[in-house]
């Protein structure tokens, strides 16, 4: 796949491709855990960032959601990719997009909960551990961080 056919777009849940990136949510972070559609929304879903990616199609390939916790910092959640595009830098480019639109909003201090499997991905984007193992969706999780300086990339 060549990155350079999709497209990035900031959208809100009112957006007509808020129902793909939540199936595309459900399919990659929720089915696989045994949990029924729509176990992949959250409460804050309107106060949160959403990014999406998009393929010639218009299919929602990819997606990363950010809600800000503080007046500088924040949590990335949601983080996948379709499967049949993965390994070819669609998530590096998601985060490196997000964290370019929250630098502009002044945000400085990123943190997630990562699963343990997917350690390894968001340690080759500069992000590095901040916890010990816990459960969460019933796998192990640890957060990370990442401080977000303008001349960052
Ligand atoms: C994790 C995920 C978003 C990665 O997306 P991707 O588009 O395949 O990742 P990229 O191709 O941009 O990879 C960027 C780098 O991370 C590395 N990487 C990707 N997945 C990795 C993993 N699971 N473990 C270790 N390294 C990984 C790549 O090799 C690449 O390294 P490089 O810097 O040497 O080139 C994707 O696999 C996914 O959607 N998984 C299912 C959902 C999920 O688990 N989300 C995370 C929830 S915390």
């Amino acid at each position: 796949m060549d990155n350079s056919d999709l497209c990035f777009h900031f959208i809100t849940p009112a957006h007509s491709l808020y129902a793909k990136e939540c199936q595309l949510r459900w399919e990659r972070l929720r089915r696989p855990l045994g949990y029924p559609p729509g176990a992949e929304k959250f409460d804050f879903e309107d106060d949160a960032v959403h990014l999406v990616a998009t393929d010639c199609d218009d299919e929602c390939v990819g997606c990363v959601l950010f809600i800000r916790q503080g007046e500088r910092r924040g949590r990335l959640f949601q983080m996948a990719v379709s499967e049949h595009v993965e390994g070819h830098g669609l998530g590096r480019a998601l985060v490196r997009t997000l964290e370019e639109h929250l630098r502009a909003q002044g945000i400085e201090h990123v943190f997630l909960h990562a699963r343990c499997h997917v350690q390894g991905f968001y340690e080759r984007l500069g992000y590095t551990p901040c916890s010990d193992v816990y459960e969460e969706v019933g796998i192990p999780h640890i957060s990370m961080e990442r401080r977000l300086r303008p001349e960052s990339t």
